[in-house]
């Protein structure tokens, strides 16, 4: 029988129907089918020998040709990867003076992000922060995380949302979100910050909450709601209550998590008021803290407006009446320390299989990571090669390159990022014809073999209008390749993770995965900019002529300097457009942690068919 069977399509059989057959042979030493392929020794002893017998009756298989997924974890991690040739990353002497430039601007960056993050850990401020501790006996946010994770490695996403907005600042959009490990599975969390205008939702935080949920969705990880808000931020009702994605869009999608079996517990920690209460009351579990949490539509100072009825907090929606008259919770807890451990009690209902405690087995890269502020471009102009790059990166500085010699504005190939085998695709240049097929090539084999794709994206401002027939058709054939890898981008079925290292330009952003694109994370260097062309390139582009709009030189210097500004990262990520600045030291272990989070959705339960269709 095994005669029959040419070595490709026997690699291509599943490891159960292997298992099978192995058993189908061997009758003599396997008498359970269970025991056998628990005994994980005896099956890759098995298989080692039929590899043996294989050997003899089909010439042509290699055992050093064994694919991938056959590979034990030592295998995969341990000496085969090895091989992948080393990257020279040293930054030629010629290069210095750039270097020294960019070094300049990242600290300067880097000052910026500090300082922002210091705003951040204030809140709504010294005043706001005694009412919420003295007064209202309240713990912070962040003390109330640390009480409720594992430890303190969370992944903090959007931390600067909210920043210099039209309506002033709203310290992390009113409303802390991350991912971090309850129990030892990874949850996104979402906290409101009641230092922050009482909680309040503004836009911007409708908008962090929907990201957070859809992070939760796209990566099926289980949700943790800690609510503490006064609902609306009335002033701001008109852009946060009638549309589709507005508030109303945070309960809608909790129903359908849960009918995607996305396990979703909540906390009342404070108020819950008005919009605010259907958070806690349309999750699957509710935890109420005494004297501290309380639900309603309308709080005692309506009632008195509309009854004249006195009538306290406590009274009106408070712990007791809650959980033993509304039943709207479902635990009450006499404090908020108890509050959490409650919650990490459900999780370990949840019935979660926990992955294997794994360790990768992996090198640190050969070159400094902190040289990568150097090599973060001030401007596209300042662009080094990106091999330098990628060899502070990944493991070892090995890479294993994918057509190296074509497209070469688009850097593709395989790494790993702390033992995580992921396909890379990096902007060396203008996104070609050549690196778009190139591109798109690449990503469809990392979908076809299951492999989360990296793209590191430093994309170019626009390409100068054509002045000849020829470079016209040029641009035609370009932009035909690019949209072929914008569609392999957009349906290739594995995880996706962006990190802007430099340019986020026009439509080339669109090929490097870009947010339209649905990556599952995007993050931004701190030197990133963000924009449809460079503010250098305005002066190339038609001036609107109209009553206002005059074209003169003080009227372009003036759009030149609002597109500087609104071009910053520290713009792109107060509004959303990404899930936070990182700095260019830290990237290799976000990305890693990442990789890690998005690997947890093998372990669940809940089976992803028979799931209706989820529109975030
Ligand atoms: N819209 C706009 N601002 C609001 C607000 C709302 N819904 N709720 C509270 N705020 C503001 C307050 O004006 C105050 O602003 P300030 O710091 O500039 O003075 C700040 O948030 C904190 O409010 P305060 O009442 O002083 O704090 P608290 O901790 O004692 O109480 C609440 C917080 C949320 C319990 C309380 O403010 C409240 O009940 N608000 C009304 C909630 C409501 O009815 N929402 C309906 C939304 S549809």
């Amino acid at each position: 029988m095994w005669n029959n069977i040419t070595s490709c399509t026997l690699w291509r059989l599943s490891p159960s129907f292997m298992a099978s057959r192995i058993q189908t042979l061997t009758p003599l030493f396997i008498r359970n089918y269970k025991d056998f392929c628990k005994n994980k020794h005896t099956i890759w002893t098995l298989r080692n020998s039929l590899c043996q017998v294989m050997k003899k009756t089909v010439p042509t298989l290699k055992c050093n040709t064994i694919p991938h997924r056959f590979l034990s974890n030592k295998a995969r991690y341990g000496q085969y990867t090895k091989t992948f040739p080393v990257l020279d990353g040293s930054i030629p002497s010629v290069c210095e003076h750039v270097f020294e430039e960019n070094l300049r601007n990242s600290e300067a960056c880097i000052q910026r992000y500090s300082e922002l993050l210091c705003k951040v850990s204030k809140g709504g401020g010294e005043n706001a922060i005694l009412r919420h501790t003295q007064r209202n006996k309240k713990l912070l946010v962040r003390e109330r995380l640390r009480m409720l994770l594992d430890d303190e490695t969370f992944l903090e996403l959007s931390p600067f949302a909210g920043f210099d907005l039209p309506y002033g600042d709203v310290p992390a959009a009113g409303c802390l979100t991350g991912i971090g490990k309850i129990c030892g599975v990874w949850c996104v969390f979402m906290a409101n910050d009641a230092t922050v205008k009482g909680g309040t939702i503004y836009p911007i935080s409708v908008k962090k909450q929907l990201r957070a949920q859809q992070i939760a969705v796209q990566n099926r990880l289980l949700l943790v709601y800690l609510v503490d808000s006064g609902g609306a931020f009335l002033p701001l009702q008109a852009e946060l209550f009638p549309d589709q994605s507005h508030g109303g869009r945070v309960f809608y999608n909790e129903a359908i998590m849960s009918a995607m079996k996305i396990p979703q517990v909540a906390v009342v920690c404070g108020s819950c008021t008005a919009g605010g209460a259907y958070v806690p009351t349309m999750a699957e579990e509710t935890v109420i803290v005494d004297k501290i949490g309380s639900m309603f539509l309308a709080g005692p100072p309506l009632v008195k407006a509309a009854t004249g009825e006195d009538i306290s907090p406590e009274d009106l929606g408070g712990a007791s009446m809650h959980s033993k008259v509304s039943g709207c919770v479902d635990h009450f807890a006499s404090s908020e320390k108890e509050a959490y451990e409650c919650v990490r009690n459900i999780i370990l209902t949840l019935n979660y299989e926990l992955p294997p405690e794994e360790t990768l087995e992996y090198d640190d890269p050969l070159y400094s990571a902190e040289e990568l502020l150097g090599l973060a471009p001030r401007g596209y102009s300042y662009t080094l090669h990106i091999k330098p790059i990628l060899s502070r990166l990944i493991d070892g500085s090995r890479f294993q390159e994918f057509k190296a010699e074509y497209g070469t504005t688009l850097v593709t190939g395989f790494a790993h990022m702390e033992g995580h085998l992921v396909g890379i695709v990096a902007n060396n240049g203008e996104l070609t014809h050549d690196a778009s097929l190139k591109g798109s090539h690449f990503v469809q084999l990392c979908s076809q073999r299951s492999i989360p794709i990296l793209f590191l994206q430093n994309t170019a401002p626009h390409a100068p209008e054509p002045t000849s027939l020829s470079q016209a058709e040029d641009h035609t054939n370009r932009l035909k390749a690019q949209a072929s890898m914008m569609a392999a981008v957009a349906c290739a079925a594995v995880p996706k993770i962006t990190l802007v290292i430099g340019g986020c330009y026009g439509n080339e952003s669109y090929a490097m995965c870009g947010r339209s694109f649905d990556p599952n994370f995007l993050f931004l260097w701190p030197n990133a900019r963000v924009a449809l062309v460079d503010s250098k390139h305005i002066s190339t582009f038609p001036q609107a002529r109209d009553d206002d709009c005059t074209g003169d030189d003080s009227e372009l210097m003036h759009l030149k300097e609002k597109l500087e500004e609104e071009s910053s990262a520290f713009h792109s990520s107060a509004r959303l457009w990404d899930d936070g600045i990182i700095l260019p030291q830290n990237s290799r272990k976000v990305i890693a942690q990442c990789l890690t989070i998005m690997k947890q959705q093998k372990y669940q339960i809940a089976s992803l068919q028979h799931n209706p269709v989820i529109r975030l």
